[in-house]
């Protein structure tokens, strides 16, 4: 009877985390976040403009979001890449294809966070971007003008759009970003993680793909979504288990 009763202890909880488990890694698939012009779902959109058109398969923004994304000072927030002047055509291409993953990937579940903000819902962190999408990145732009290292906060918005706020100065961006790490890390605080991985590695996401070949990032969110859900799995476990075993030994004693 006893055993009997150890027996259901040990593996009743078990089961409940497997399915637990399953569970948070789909609701971390095929996501789009809560945030100020994503769709509530993904799903194919044919006609997705210009470099946002990889994700024309299966999409978190629309046509009207992709084309908004190639305009400075678009309707999206008003951002004006030209701050410091005008911005390389080079370096402005990785901005435009920045905001064309940021609204239209449906990959970056693992990585949404809450927050508490007007415009948006939900954010995300620390997603691994390829080093190589960081460095091209960083220098294409290196010798374009900025004057902050965050780009989220701090500007001044009197105009509509953001300035330079008194006390900065425009200086190039490897003054203000001296690593692609710098830059890619810093300017949407946090929202991306330089990783140490390479495109294809699977293992870190790609703001640039080839849609011939399917989208990269699918498989890597799945197996973030598995390794954060995983790590619950062993912490639920093991916790039972631990109980067990005190069970038992009280039992025998
Ligand atoms: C997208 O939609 C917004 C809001 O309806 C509108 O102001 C804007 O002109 C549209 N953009 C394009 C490119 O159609
Ligand atoms: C903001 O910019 C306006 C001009 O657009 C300027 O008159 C004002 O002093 C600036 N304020 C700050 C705090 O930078
Ligand atoms: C990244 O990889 C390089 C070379 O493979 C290695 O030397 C370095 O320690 C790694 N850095 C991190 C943060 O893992």
């Amino acid at each position: 009877m006893a055993q009997l009763l150890l027996l259901l202890l040990l593996v009743a909880p078990g089961w409940g985390a497997q399915l637990k488990t399953t569970q948070d890694r789909t609701e971390l698939l095929n996501v789009c976040m809560d945030a100020k012009h994503h769709k509530e779902k993904p799903s194919p959109e044919d006609n997705l403009h210009g470099q946002c058109s990889p994700w024309k398969k299966n999409s978190c923004c629309n046509t009207n979001i992709s084309q908004e994304a190639h305009k400075d000072i678009s309707y999206l927030y008003r951002f004006n890449w030209d701050h410091c002047g005008k911005m390389n055509a080079e370096c402005k291409q990785h901005f435009i294809q920045d905001t064309c993953f940021y609204e239209c990937s449906p990959n970056l579940g693992p990585w949404i966070q809450q927050v508490d903000q007007s415009w948006r819902k939900e954010r995300v962190l620390d997603v691994p971007l390829c080093k190589e999408d960081c460095q091209r990145w960083w220098e294409d732009c290196r010798t374009s003008y900025t004057c902050k290292t965050n780009w989220h906060k701090g500007w001044n918005w009197t105009s509509g759009h953001n300035q330079c706020p008194v006390g900065t100065t425009c200086q190039r961006f490897d003054f203000y970003f001296p690593t692609p790490a710098a830059m890619c890390d810093l300017i949407w605080s946090h929202s991306y993680k330089t990783s140490n991985y390479s495109r294809g590695s699977g293992r870190c996401m790609q703001m640039w793909f080839d849609p011939a070949q399917g989208n990269p990032n699918e498989k890597v969110a799945e197996f973030y979504a598995e390794a954060m859900s995983g790590a619950e799995t062993h912490w639920v476990l093991a916790c039972p288990l631990l109980l067990s075993q005190v069970l038992l030994f009280w039992l025998l004693s």
